[in-house]
C-alpha cells in the first residue's frame, strides 16, 4: 500500500485542517489554536478545538476527534476513501493508482476467479478425491458444476505457483488467504479439500469454503476476511437462488453450504446460508430484498435452536416474517430431503412455526408446567416474548396462554405490559434470567460494566463471587466470565492474550468490544456499588412479580391464607423498592 500512503500523505500534507474546517465551521483564532462550536453536538459555548500544528480537531465536549480526513468523513458522512476521493477533488490532487479501492477489489476477484477455475479444473480432470467424496455424498455433476465446486490438490504449492505464474502478487494472494507464509516459505492453504466458491450476487467470487474430505478437522477451513470477504455481508447460494427466492417469496434459510447444495438439487431451490456464522443484520437486509418471508432451516441439535432463537430476534427486527421448521428425520435439511425427498421437505416448510409460537414451543419445554412455579416462571417468560409483538398478536396469545395455564388474562396482559416502574431499573431493562437464556445473547449493560471491572482488578472479581448468578445472565457474559475465573483460579495475574485465545470469535469479539468501549473514568468504586445496587434491585423486580403471578392465582383458588401472606410479603418488597433499599 505504499502507492497509496503516498496519496494520505499528499493530502495530509496540501489540505490544511483548519481550512477544511473553517469552511463549515466558523473558527476563531484563541492562542496557537482555533475554537468554535462543534458541529457534532449542540453547544452554547465553543469547545471545539482545531490545531493548525498538529493538523487535528478534538472537541471537549463531545469527544469527536481526528485529523483532516477524520473530518471530512464525520462531518459529510463518508467513508474513508470517499473523504479521499472528496478532498482530492478539491484540492486537485491525483490519487495514485491502485489506490482507489475498486481496482483493488477488481484485481482481488480475478484473482479468486482464477482459483475457482484451477480448482474446478482439478475436481474434474482425473479422479480424484474431491469427486470421490462428493459422489459419495449423492451430488450429481449439473449441481456440483451449477454450484462451481472444486478440488483443492494435495500438493504444498500448485495453485502458489499457478498463481504467480500468471504475475500475481504474493501480498496479494496471501491477503486474500489462499496462500500462507511460515518461515519465509509460501504454501497453498487448501490442500486436499472439496473446494465450494463464495459467490456474492453481483456473480463476483469473494471467497472459498474448502471441505476436508471424510472426517477431520477443521471440517471447514474458509476464506479469511479480506477487502472483498466479508462474512457478515454475505449469503451463501444467493447468487443462484435469488431469483427463486423472489419469484416464490419466500426464502429457506439453512446453516451449511452441503444444506443448500442438497435442497436445490432436490428441487427446493429458493434457499440461502449464512456463512458459517450467527446470522447478521446484513445478512437479514440482503434477503429482504428479495423477500420478506423467511423459514429458518437450522440443524435440530441444542446449537441449531440457539442460532434458529437469535436468527427469529434479527429477522424480526427487521420486519422480517419468519417462521422455524423443525427438521424431524437427519440431523439437518441434506440429510433429510436425500433420505425423504422434496415433497416430505415442503411439508415441513408448510408446518413451520410463526415467531411466537416457536419461542413459546421453546419455553414449553423448558417448564415442568404441572407445577405452580414452574407455570409462573414459564408466563414470565412467555410475556417476554409477547412484548415483541404488536398489541393484537400479543392479544391472541395472551388469551392462547390463559386457556393453557388455567391463569387469568388479566394477570397475564400485566406481566406483558409490565408496570412502569421497573423499566427504570439501572442497568437495562429488566428480563427475567432464564429468558435472557434463551431468547438473547447479547451481553447486557450490568455485565459489560463487571467485566471490566473484574479485568482491572482481582478484588472485584473476588467480591463479585457471591452474585456471579445474579450478574452473568446471557450466554456471551457467562462465557467471557468463565474463562477469566478459570484464568484467576490459577493465577493473580490475568494474561489478556491467554482469555482471548480461550473464547470463541463471536465471545472474544464481545470481550474486544469491552474492553476497547466500556470506560470506568476512575470511578470503579462508584461503578461498583452501583451495580451492587442494581443487582441487589433486580432480584427485589423479579420476587415483586413472582408474588404478583402468585398472587394472582391464589386469589383463582380462593386461597386466604396464601393470599394474606404473599400480600404481606408483596408489600414489604414494594416498600424496599420504592425506598431505593437493597
Ligand atoms: P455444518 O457442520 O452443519 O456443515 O456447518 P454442513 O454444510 O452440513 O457440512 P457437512 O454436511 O457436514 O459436510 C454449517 C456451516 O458452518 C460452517 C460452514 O459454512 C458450514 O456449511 N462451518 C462449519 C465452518 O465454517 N467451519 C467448520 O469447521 C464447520
Ligand atoms: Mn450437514
Amino acid at each position: 500500500m505504499s502507492a497509496g500512503n503516498h496519496t494520505v500523505d499528499e493530502i495530509k500534507s496540501r489540505c490544511n485542517i483548519v481550512d477544511v474546517i473553517g469552511r463549515v465551521v466558523s473558527l476563531k483564532k484563541a492562542g496557537s489554536n482555533y475554537k468554535g462550536r462543534c458541529p457534532f453536538h449542540n453547544e452554547k459555548t465553543p469547545s471545539f478545538v482545531v490545531s493548525e500544528t498538529k493538523q487535528i480537531f478534538t472537541c471537549f465536549g463531545c469527544g469527536a476527534t481526528g485529523d483532516v480526513i477524520g473530518f471530512v468523513q464525520q462531518y459529510y458522512q463518508l467513508d474513508f476513501m470517499q473523504a479521499i476521493e472528496k478532498l482530492a477533488d478539491e484540492y486537485g490532487i491525483t490519487i495514485q493508482k491502485g489506490f482507489r479501492k475498486n481496482e483493488n477489489k477488481e484485481e482481488a476477484y480475478t484473482i479468486n476467479r482464477e482459483a475457482a477455475k484451477f480448482f474446478f479444473r482439478a475436481f474434474r480432470k482425473k479422479e480424484n478425491p474431491g469427486y470421490r467424496y462428493m459422489k459419495g455424498r449423492e451430488i450429481a455433476p449439473e449441481t456440483l458444476n451449477k454450484f462451481g465446486i472444486g478440488y483443492a490438490d494435495e500438493t504444498w504449492s500448485s495453485l502458489y505457483e499457478y498463481l504467480t505464474g500468471l504475475g500475481f502478487k504474493q501480498e496479494k494472494l496471501l491477503e486474500l488467504g489462499l496462500i500462507s507464509q511460515s518461515k519465509g516459505k509460501y504454501y497453498d492453504k487448501f490442500r486436499s479439500r472439496v473446494m465450494f466458491p463464495i459467490i456474492n450476487t453481483s456473480g463476483k467470487i469473494i471467497g472459498f469454503g474448502g471441505r476436508i474430505i471424510g472426517d477431520g478437522s477443521p471440517k471447514y477451513l474458509n476464506s479469511q476476511e479480506s477487502s472483498v470477504f466479508l462474512k457478515k455481508n454475505n449469503l451463501y447460494g444467493l447468487n443462484i437462488t435469488r431469483q427463486e427466492i423472489h419469484k416464490e417469496d419466500r426464502a429457506i434459510l439453512v446453516e451449511g453450504y452441503m444444506d443448500v447444495i442438497s435442497l436445490y438439487q432436490s428441487g427446493v431451490r429458493n434457499v440461502s446460508a449464512s456463512l458459517g456464522t450467527a446470522l447478521t443484520e446484513n445478512q437479514a437486509r440482503l434477503l429482504k430484498r428479495y423477500t420478506e418471508n423467511i423459514i429458518l432451516s437450522y440443524d435440530a441439535d441444542e446449537a441449531g435452536i440457539k442460532a434458529a432463537l437469535r436468527g427469529l430476534d434479527i429477522l424480526h427486527s427487521e420486519h422480517c416474517r419468519v417462521k422455524v421448521l423443525h427438521v424431524s428425520d437427519g440431523k439437518d435439511p441434506d440429510e433429510f430431503v436425500k433420505k425423504n425427498g422434496k415433497n416430505a421437505f415442503l411439508k415441513l416448510v408448510e408446518e413451520a412455526l410463526p415467531f411466537a409460537d416457536y419461542k413459546l414451543s421453546v419455553l414449553r419445554k423448558r417448564f415442568d408446567l404441572t407445577s405452580t412455579q414452574e407455570r409462573v416462571d414459564f408466563l414470565k417468560n412467555a410475556a417476554g416474548v409477547l412484548r415483541q409483538l404488536s398489541p393484537v398478536e400479543a392479544d391472541i396469545y395472551i388469551k392462547k396462554l390463559a386457556e393453557e395455564t388455567k391463569i387469568s388474562e388479566g394477570a397475564i396482559r400485566l406481566e406483558v405490559n409490565g408496570n412502569n416502574s421497573e423499566k427504570q431499573v439501572s442497568g437495562g431493562n429488566y428480563v427475567p434470567r432464564k429468558e435472557q437464556e434463551a431468547l438473547s445473547d447479547a451481553v447486557t449493560a450490568l455485565e459489560k460494566n463487571m467485566i471490566k471491572l473484574i479485568l482491572q482488578s482481582s478484588k472485584y472479581y473476588v467480591e463479585i463471587l457471591p452474585y456471579e448468578k445474579q450478574v452473568f445472565t446471557t450466554a456471551g457474559g457467562q462465557n467471557i466470565y468463565r474463562g477469566i475465573k478459570e484464568l484467576y483460579e490459577e493465577n493473580e495475574e490475568l494474561d489478556i492474550r491467554r482469555l482471548i485465545d480461550s473464547l470463541d470469535t463471536e465471545d472474544a469479539d464481545a470481550l474486544q468490544d469491552i474492553m476497547e468501549n466500556v470506560r470506568l473514568a476512575h470511578k470503579e468504586e462508584q461503578i461498583f456499588s452501583d451495580c451492587i445496587h442494581t443487582i441487589k434491585r433486580n432480584g427485589l423486580v423479579q420476587r415483586e412479580q413472582e408474588l404478583i403471578m402468585q398472587l394472582s392465582i391464589a386469589d383463582e383458588e380462593d386461597n386466604t391464607e396464601q393470599i394474606t401472606a404473599l400480600t404481606k410479603e408483596l408489600m414489604n418488597i414494594q416498600m424496599m423498592i420504592k425506598n431505593g433499599r437493597g
